[in-house]
């Protein structure tokens, strides 16, 4: 941008597109007869929430095409944790949008519902898109009166989903990108051998302890070594090829082995500075895969 450079003139109601925005709340009600005062607020809060969600697609085609790249430049790593942290920001600030939501009263609400009948949060096409492109795809889904979802959407807006669900979501496109994470094996050096040897280590460490404590009685002593096996036995469980697989087929867990060792181990060695970045771009929870 050349700061030299004269632009014309702008107003903050036109750069808005405010006749646009605030002529677009029309109450059905009072199309109807008599207008329902809490109808207006039911219109402004669901346009909101179609304006974040523009927001968070903005972000999420943003992040789709960083990680498209064959290799993804370890420079866009930092766009994407921040890109990443705003859309998990903005879905906070949608959950407690419902606080303003439920000023209506549900007497309220009946007011005016009769006047939208079929409408519904179904026909909404940007949270639907919103859903593909983070990673809930046909298969994961429920039909809906043994049709598609996005059955309620408008021809061209199913067009879109369509092209979307056969478009790689982010969720596959960090799979696939923590399953090309160097080191995890590499000149005889093996991750998952390496953490398997420290967590016997600390297993046996925990034992030892609980073994001497003069200060558990017998119960206590069993109890606690017993919850010590079993943490041993979750993360062979964690570590085994197979077990995943078996989680996979289950439908317990979704992400494929690869990248979740690959994840286990950026989460393990945090602190290196090549790996700060790559540990804030993903939560670790094994269990909803
Ligand atoms: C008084 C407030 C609301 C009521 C009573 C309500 C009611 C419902 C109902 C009954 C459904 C199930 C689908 C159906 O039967 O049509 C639904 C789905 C949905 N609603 Fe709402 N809703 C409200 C507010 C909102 C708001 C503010 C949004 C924001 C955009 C929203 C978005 C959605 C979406 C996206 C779905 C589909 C959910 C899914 O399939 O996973 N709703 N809503």
């Amino acid at each position: 941008m050349n700061p030299n450079e004269k632009y014309a003139a702008i107003h903050y109601h036109s750069y808005l597109g405010l006749d646009k925005i605030l002529e677009a709340q029309v109450p059905r009600s009072g199309q109807f007869g008599k207008e329902a005062h809490d109808e207006t607020l039911f219109i402004i809060i669901h346009q909101v929430y179609e304006l974040w969600f523009k927001q968070i697609l903005h972000e999420l085609q943003s992040l789709i095409g960083l990680f498209e790249a064959e290799a993804v430049d370890e420079k866009n790593i930092g766009s994407a944790v921040s890109r990443i942290d705003r859309i998990n920001e903005i879905f906070k600030l949608l959950i407690h949008q419902i606080d303003v939501l439920e000023t209506m009263t549900p007497l309220d609400f009946l007011e005016f519902r009769n006047f939208l009948f079929p409408a519904s949060g179904f026909q909404s096409a940007q949270f639907r898109k919103t859903e593909v492109m983070l990673g809930l795809k046909m298969p994961q889904r429920f039909s809906y009166q043994e049709k598609p979802y996005y059955n309620q959407l408008s021809s061209a807006q199913q067009e879109e989903i369509k092209q979307l669900e056969s478009q790689r979501s982010i969720f596959e496109l960090i799979e696939d990108w923590l399953e090309r994470t160097p080191f995890i094996k590499c000149d005889g050096f093996s991750f998952v051998e390496e953490y398997k040897i420290a967590i016997a280590k600390m297993i046996e460490r925990e034992k030892q302890a609980i073994t001497t404590n003069e200060y558990l009685s017998d119960e206590e002593r069993e109890a606690r070594l017993t919850m010590v096996s079993g943490n041993g036995e979750f993360f062979q469980q964690v570590l085994d090829p197979t077990a995943h697989a078996q989680k996979i087929e289950e439908g317990h867990v979704r992400i494929s082995y690869d990248a979740m060792i690959a994840a286990v181990m950026i989460h393990v060695y945090r602190d290196q500075p090549i790996l700060q970045l790559p540990c804030r771009l993903f939560g670790f929870n094994y269990d909803n895969g």
